[in-house]
């Protein structure tokens, strides 16, 4: 349950000779907020706020960013502590369930979701029914949405783990199978003597003729990543998946929405636009400046990807982290690092470029993320899933907090409308 708020006295609005005072409350970390629940009913007056900027739309207990000061932590914990000490699967539990787990709780719940990794056998004609080239974004969500079909029970307070453990063990699969159907070899299943990353990675890169040993070097990197990807409070997708719950539909149907929201490519799908704008700088053989010139033009819609955040403006926290481990990773594989230098150099002349200085444009979590995804051999069209794959306990725990939450209510917007006033209806003959 979210932790409550405190009073901190009252906020008042006059508007047409009235005056109404608002509780102002303030949570745990000094965020402080006017409750405007009585509003509406007092004055008539509703609030406008495209995009949400200056809308808290619920109490939270799980995740805490301070924009900016580039603070990140989950359930209290500083981000890049939990990314270099713990694993995917204890950030899970610890974003669900809000402690750290204990020993036995941790043996228990890798079991369980060791356990669920593969999927139903009839599950995999759904991949056959793709065509080849479809985005593997289009089949998570939709493989995901299906889920539903296969787990028809309604979820209740005792039975809501199960469908917990299956989409986190399931998930890796969906991904990979997706993979392999777009590529034409045939999926792999699930080898249940490899941690949570390493089984990803063989179901991906092995095939039946061969030994695939995946590198653990390579697999603590993405579970690295996995854990920078957990949880980022009241996003576009978790909005989503909030939003989509509210109805009371089921968790599977929540999140395969959230998987929807998040492809955009000013959200999740950025991490794909960023690794093409390096390729085609590198490609046209372009300067960094050249780009930047076009980034920074009205006239043009060209964006520097995985610069900007709505609510980081200082240096994304985790941008930071994974900009330490691009070089290591590109070294272990032998890869070129041209694609790295562009970004680094692009970044060195956008931190001193007045553009995105007075805007308070930094590196996000997309910026350094493909490179090392590249690096780990997935290809430019999955970048977007392994965001999925991160994504997904934060999305439950805040599911699962919105479910539990005593303010629970359907989330249902207002409008300002500004369309025709009421008119006559008009016959087909009267009409040029
Ligand atoms: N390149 C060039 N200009 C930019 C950029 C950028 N990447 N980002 C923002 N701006 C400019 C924008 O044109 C605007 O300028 P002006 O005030 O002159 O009109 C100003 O900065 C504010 O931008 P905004 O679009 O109003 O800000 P926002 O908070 O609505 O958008 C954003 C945030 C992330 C959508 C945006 O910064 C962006 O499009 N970035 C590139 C896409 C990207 O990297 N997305 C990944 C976000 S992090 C991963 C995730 O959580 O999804």
């Amino acid at each position: 349950m979210p932790t409550q708020t405190v009073p901190q006295g009252e906020a008042s609005i006059s508007f047409n000779g009235q005056t109404i005072s608002l509780p102002v409350i303030r949570g745990s970390e000094g965020e402080t907020a006017i409750n405007i629940e009585k509003l509406r009913g007092q004055s008539g007056l509703v609030t406008l706020d495209p995009g949400y900027g200056n809308t808290g739309a619920c109490r939270s207990a799980i995740t805490f960013i301070d924009g900016d000061k580039g603070i990140l932590r989950y359930r209290g914990y500083p981000i890049d502590e939990l990314a270099t000490k713990a694993t995917f699967l204890e950030v899970a539990w610890l974003l669900i369930y809000g402690e750290l787990p204990s020993p036995k709780q941790l043996d228990e719940f890798k079991g369980a979701v060791t356990h669920h990794t593969l999927l139903h056998e009839n599950f995999r004609r759904f991949f056959e029914a793709f065509p080849k080239d479809a985005h593997p974004m289009a089949v998570c969500a939709s493989t995901i949405a299906a889920l539903t079909t296969f787990y028809q029970a309604p979820e209740t307070d005792a039975n809501v783990s199960d469908s917990v453990v299956r989409l986190i063990a399931k998930i890796p699969t969906i991904a990979a199978y997706a993979y392999k159907h777009s590529i034409g070899q045939p999926s792999m299943y699930p080898k249940n003597n490899h941690d949570y990353a390493s089984n990803f990675l063989h179901m991906m890169f092995a095939t039946p003729c061969e030994d695939y040993q995946p590198d653990p070097v390579l697999a603590r990197t993405l579970d690295m990543l996995l854990i920078l990807h957990a949880d980022h409070e009241q996003n576009c997708s978790t909005s989503t998946v909030r939003m989509v719950g509210s109805s009371r539909a089921n968790l599977y149907a929540s999140i395969s929405a959230g998987i929807s929201a998040l492809w955009g490519p000013l959200h999740g799908g950025a991490n794909q636009e960023v690794i093409e704008m390096l390729e085609r700088i590198e490609a046209e053989e372009g300067s960094a400046e050249k780009f930047l010139a076009k980034a920074k033009d009205k006239n043009e819609t060209t964006r520097l990807m995985g610069f900007g955040h709505r609510v980081y403006k200082n240096y994304d926290p985790r941008a930071a982290i994974l900009k330490t481990h691009c070089e290591e990773v590109i070294k272990r594989v032998g890869m070129s690092s041209r694609l790295l230098e562009i970004a680094m150099k692009l970044e060195e002349i956008a931190l001193h470029d007045d553009y995105f200085v007075s805007r308070k444009l930094y590196p996000n979590v997309d910026f350094y993320s493909g490179v090392i995804y590249k690096a780990l051999g997935i290809p430019v069209n999955m970048f977007t899933v392994m965001f999925v794959m991160g994504r997904m306990p934060g999305w439950i725990a805040q599911w699962l907090e919105m479910r539990r939450d005593p303010d629970f209510k359907i989330s249902r917007p207002r409008q300002i409308y500004t369309g025709p006033t009421q008119r006559a209806y008009l016959p087909m003959d009267q009409r040029s």
